[in-house]
């Protein structure tokens, strides 16, 4: 694992700063397997092997959706923006437009 990761100089970054990039990236690499079962599951032929990779992403589903909340505790503006899109019927640029003007 390198270290490039970091836009500012690592040494710089709180402890704080530094955990929430290693959720980040976690949130981005639980998607990215979430994507990888997807393209498994829509090729595969047989049913229980099928069954089996939409056990497994189900599980990653969970992961994304620790992930996203631990970073949301960290981040009130992003709940907050969050709390005006997610989980709502309609139009969602709407919504994320309405979210977004109304944030502290
Ligand atoms: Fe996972």
């Amino acid at each position: 694992m390198g270290f490039d990761k970091y836009h500012e100089t690592a040494n710089e970054l709180t402890q704080k700063t530094r955990t929430y990039e290693r959720m980040k990236k976690k949130l981005g690499e639980e998607a990215e397997t979430i994507n990888w079962y997807e393209q498994r599951i829509s090729v595969e032929k047989n049913k229980a092997a099928k069954a089996i990779m939409k056990n497994a992403q189900k599980e990653e589903f969970k992961h994304f959706g620790m992930d996203l909340e631990f970073l949301l505790r960290m981040k009130p503006l992003w709940r907050e923006i969050l709390q005006g899109i997610l989980f709502k019927d309609g139009d969602i640029v709407e919504h994320g437009e309405d979210a977004e003007e109304s944030a502290d």
